[in-house]
């Protein structure tokens, strides 16, 4: 309402000056200036406005820079080597080649009750530790930014705090990590460190949790070992959309285009054809593990009745009350997409989750 007065009047100040401009002086006025200048300003929002659409036909590459949003090396002064600065004194920091020249960052966080013991500590001692029967959750964040954003950090936390062993990696092509990132690719590194886990963790549970990007990247993950027979021991998912096509049709980034001709074709069809679908509602039809979504009411990146939708794919598929779970947040909590490792109850509700499972 205020903008709109605002707009208004200076328009109306703008056209008398304009007009006394043009009648009484020869030397432009700086507000005439400030007219031309917005309106080649206006003018070249327009031009990029129509342009972005060509130029994701043109150069898929951009969706990939858009749906990765790997570039984005947020918090941009941290040093991943060093967890301990973002008290993480209980984790260390390690590297693992999950193909010719990948290198991943990987971070792994002991129980808190541990950080004495694990001061000085080597990563033998670390790899030791997963055999001793404790849970082992598999972190797989979200695009944009490293391991180290705060929400992700938090979640670490949380799981720590509750006696976990967190794994949080860093996927080719995001923050120390070597690459370039493609869905296969994404797959392929979450799927080795599943695998490096197993090949360390004896009995101990290891359960992936997927947030954002990342639920894709878990249920993929989980699919890919259903087909060789394995079924991951849970699966938490936390801000799912039902897949990248419709997720990227509710992003408020797509808001800007929903009404430009063509939406589907230059954005939608660009990412299916480059290979970007994160189908999670169809992998969910084949996975067997137990499941826990996790969604805030509020969420402003993905709406939350696509986790709703996902929850009666994953029922009807695994066709039990007890093996799919889904634990709603008021959005008057305000936690939107990121926010959910603040809840107090959080623990007890992963605690309650990981106790279903069988060891
Ligand atoms: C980050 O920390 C590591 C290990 O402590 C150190 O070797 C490296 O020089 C640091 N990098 C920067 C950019 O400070
Ligand atoms: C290490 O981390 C633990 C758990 O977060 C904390 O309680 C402790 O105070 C930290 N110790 C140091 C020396 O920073």
């Amino acid at each position: 309402m205020r903008k709109r007065t605002g707009d208004r009047d200076s328009k109306k100040q703008k056209t008398a000056r304009d007009e006394a401009g043009v009648s009484s002086s020869a030397q432009p006025r700086p507000s005439s200036r400030l007219l031309w200048w917005f309106k080649r300003g206006l003018l070249v929002v327009c031009v990029i406005y129509v342009s972005v659409p060509f130029m994701m036909r043109q150069f898929p590459d951009i969706i990939k820079h858009l749906v990765f949003s790997h570039r984005v090396r947020v918090p941009f002064f941290v040093n991943l080597s060093q967890p301990a600065d973002l008290y993480l004194n209980h984790t260390v920091n390690m590297y693992l080649k999950s193909e010719q020249g990948i290198s991943l960052g990987v971070w792994h966080t002991v129980p808190e009750s541990q950080w004495k013991e694990a001061q000085g500590k080597d990563l033998e001692w670390y790899q030791d530790s997963l055999g001793a029967g404790i849970p082992i959750i598999i972190y797989l964040h979200g695009n944009g930014g490293t391991r180290a954003a705060s929400h992700r950090v938090g979640v670490i936390h949380v799981l720590s705090a509750i006696g976990y062993h967190v794994l949080a990696l860093d996927y080719r092509g995001f923050g120390d990590s070597t690459g370039e990132p493609t869905e296969v690719g994404l797959t392929t590194d979450t799927l080795y460190l599943y695998q490096w886990v197993k090949a360390r963790s004896g009995s101990s549970l290891v359960v992936l949790w997927g947030h954002s990007l990342g639920t894709g990247v878990a249920t993929n993950t989980a699919v890919k070992l259903i087909e060789q027979g394995i079924v991951v021991d849970g699966v938490i998912i936390e801000g799912a959309y039902t897949n990248i096509r419709q997720g990227g049709a509710h992003h408020p980034f797509a808001w800007f285009y929903l009404k430009f001709p063509g939406f589907e074709y230059f954005f939608l069809d660009t990412m299916a054809e480059n290979n970007v679908i994160f189908p999670n509602d169809e992998n969910l039809k084949r996975m067997r593990s137990r499941l826990l979504i996790l969604h805030a009411e509020d969420d402003h990146i993905v709406p939350i009745h696509m986790a709703q939708q996902l929850y009666e794919i994953a029922q009807s598929a695994q066709n039990s009350e007890n093996q799919v779970k889904m634990i709603p947040f008021a959005g008057s909590l305000g936690y939107l997409h990121n926010g959910l490792y603040k809840d107090p109850h959080l623990p007890d509700i992963i605690r309650e989750f990981v106790h279903t499972l069988a060891p």
